[in-house]
């Protein structure tokens, strides 16, 4: 079974539109799901939810989504200096401002996690299990650095075995290896890359009969487009920058 993950659109509509795209072109994909953080940074929330909804692509709930579905006091993300704070919280703020009644609801519903039989569930495995950050919390960052035990323990928490994949995003920094046998997988991010790389990511992922095999894939979208629209926006111009950067070097969070 061949699957087309995809997670961190973030609201970025022509980084999503190129990556459906994109799949649509890949031949034996047999399903495509998100790992969260549908909305906040860019300008259209309501939109790239309705996409999602209109082409059935099923998921789980992202920091962002499971936050401005609760009305929590922040959006749960990680910043590194005062600057990235504001902006975390105008981010925030707007996209809570902007988000439909139906929207909202439709995030309040997303799961917390999904688990895939790629061989049916009248078999004990392997099994792929989708989460945002982590088993055990959406907002926890599970990046690259993060030492063997921890992935171990996480991988506890799951319940995952030699064989199982867990895919997760939230970093937007993508990275795979595989520790006793269970890999693990984080996706990048569609909408808002952060390793220097400005194209939206995915990945095809493979499993079931033979070994698991990841392919990280980066798609070229229409980056103006989603720069002029931040700058039409309320939303601070360090956004769309930050597109362009694909998050390094940018100031934004
Ligand atoms: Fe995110």
């Amino acid at each position: 079974m061949r699957y087309a993950l995809i997670s961190d659109i973030h609201a970025n509509l022509p980084a999503l539109e190129a990556v459906l795209d994109h799949i649509g072109g890949q031949s034996g994909v047999g399903a495509t799901y998100h790992l969260g953080d549908l909305v906040g940074y860019a300008p259209w929330p309501d939109d790239t939810v309705s996409l999602l909804r209109e082409l059935r692509i099923h998921g789980v709930a992202g920091n962002y989504d499971s936050t401005v579905a609760a009305d929590y006091k922040h959006c749960g993300c990680r910043y590194e200096d005062p600057r990235q704070e504001e902006l975390s919280h105008i981010s925030y703020d707007w996209t809570r401002q902007h988000v439909s009644t139906v929207t909202k609801e439709f995030l309040a519903g997303l799961p917390f996690r999904i688990d895939l039989r790629p061989n049916g569930g009248h078999h004990a495995g392997p099994q792929v299990i989708l989460v945002h950050g982590t088993p055990t919390l959406n907002t926890l960052y599970w990046t690259e650095d993060r030492p063997d035990d921890f992935c171990l323990k996480m991988a506890g928490h799951a319940h995952a075995k030699a064989g199982d994949v867990i895919a997760f995003g939230h970093t937007h920094k993508p990275w795979h290896r595989a520790i006793q046998g269970i890999h693990f997988v984080n996706t990048g991010s569609v909408g808002r890359p952060k390793d220097g790389d400005w194209r939206a990511g995915y990945v095809l992922l493979r499993v079931g009969e033979g070994p698991v095999s990841v392919e990280f894939v980066r798609v070229e979208y229409d980056l103006e487009r989603a720069m002029a629209a931040i700058r039409q926006s309320e939303l601070p111009d360090d956004f769309a920058e930050y597109l362009r950067a694909g998050g390094e070097s940018a100031t934004a969070a």
